[in-house]
């Protein structure tokens, strides 16, 4: 049974001495729900990829109360301190060289010599940090492939029974996954976009490369292309919507579809990247009650959190086998 714990100072206390024990605990961020457990324990974190039925070679995001505690664990350069002191705690991850004495489990850095490394912007998460007192290892709280959750019902319907308990903050307010930035090498590379922009990045660190022109190695395996999957095919960049679509509107909706989800009718992407995987949700399970075929998706502006919305979008609309 997975136990739902409430954001309180007895639910925190509750999670902290689940993840002690190396029990997998998920809770809220700024972004998604994180599936969390005691970073330093290999069978905890061993844990999180049962649970996931998360492929191996995936390394996980290291969470942390503040930069201190994450720069002990890594070794910060100037860019990564810069970046740090701007625009931590909020939604960036920052890949840097593994210290050689960080009690992290290899397993969290995949066998590499690197670890992500992040400071929500979340006052329940950070107080569950803070008291926790050692790295907690999240991926998102969803199996394998499927959608990430924001909200405790999401974790529930994806890993209940898989862990010990949610601790409900309530929904995430950004919605979209971290930005992940790869600060291993000579210059940063952006492995994947997310809750901050790039505008905002290269306001303090100058132009990045992006995963795409960088080695073209994939250095950031949550970049495979299917990683982001509602059950029914997605078509992109809809101008018009047939009665046995779903249609994800950006905007005032078009009319004609099947079912609808609003992601933002004034046309806002910080509303709609917030609203983005509920709505995916959403439309699977209207399509599915309604025996729709497909899900239609309006543009939205390739700009500022539109390139992370647009980002998921087209790996939800990758083919699957
Ligand atoms: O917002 C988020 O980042 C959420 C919340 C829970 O913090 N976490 C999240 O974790 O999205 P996950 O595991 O679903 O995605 C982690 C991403 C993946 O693309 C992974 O490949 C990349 O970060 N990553 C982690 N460690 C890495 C490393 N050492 N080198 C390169 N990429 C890494
Ligand atoms: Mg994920």
């Amino acid at each position: 049974m997975t136990q739902l714990l409430h954001a309180d100072a007895a639910g925190i206390a509750r999670a902290v001495a689940l993840l002690r024990a190396g029990e997998l605990v998920s809770f809220g961020t700024e972004t998604v729900y994180g599936l969390g457990a005691d970073a330093t324990n290999d069978r905890a974190v061993a844990g999180i990829f049962a649970a996931k039925r998360r492929p191996r070679f995936n390394p996980l995001i290291c969470h942390y109360p503040d930069a201190d505690a994450a720069f002990a664990d890594v070794v910060a350069n100037t860019r990564a301190q810069r970046l740090a002191a701007t625009l931590w705690p909020g939604p960036l991850t920052l890949v840097l060289p593994r210290r050689p004495d960080s009690g992290v489990s290899l397993l969290v850095s995949a066998g590499a010599d690197t670890l992500a490394v992040r400071v929500p912007a979340h006052d329940t998460a950070l107080a569950l940090l803070r008291e926790f007192g050692c790295p907690v290892a999240a991926p998102s709280a969803n199996l394998s492939g499927k959608v990430s959750a924001t909200t405790a019902r999401h974790v529930l319907d994806g890993l209940s029974g898989r862990i010990a308990a949610v601790l409900d903050s309530g929904s995430c307010p950004v919605g979209v996954e971290s930005t992940v930035l790869d600060l291993s090498g000579a210059a940063p590379v952006l492995l994947r976009p997310g809750g901050v922009t790039v505008e905002a990045l290269e306001a303090v660190v100058g132009s990045l490369r992006t995963g795409d022109d960088a080695s073209g190695v994939l250095r950031s395996p949550g970049l495979l292309a299917s990683h982001y999957a509602p059950r029914l095919p997605v078509r992109l960049e809809a101008v018009d919507v047939q009665p046995d679509e779903a249609l994800l509107a950006f905007g005032p909706p078009l009319s004609g579809a099947g079912a609808v989800f609003r992601l933002s009718d004034k046309a806002d992407l910080t509303e709609a990247a917030a609203r983005l995987f509920a709505g995916l949700r959403q439309l699977d399970a209207d399509a599915a009650a309604l025996g729709l075929i497909r899900i239609a998706v309006m543009p939205v502006p390739h700009r500022g959190l539109g390139r992370a919305v647009n980002d998921r979008l087209r790996r939800a609309a990758t083919p699957r086998s």
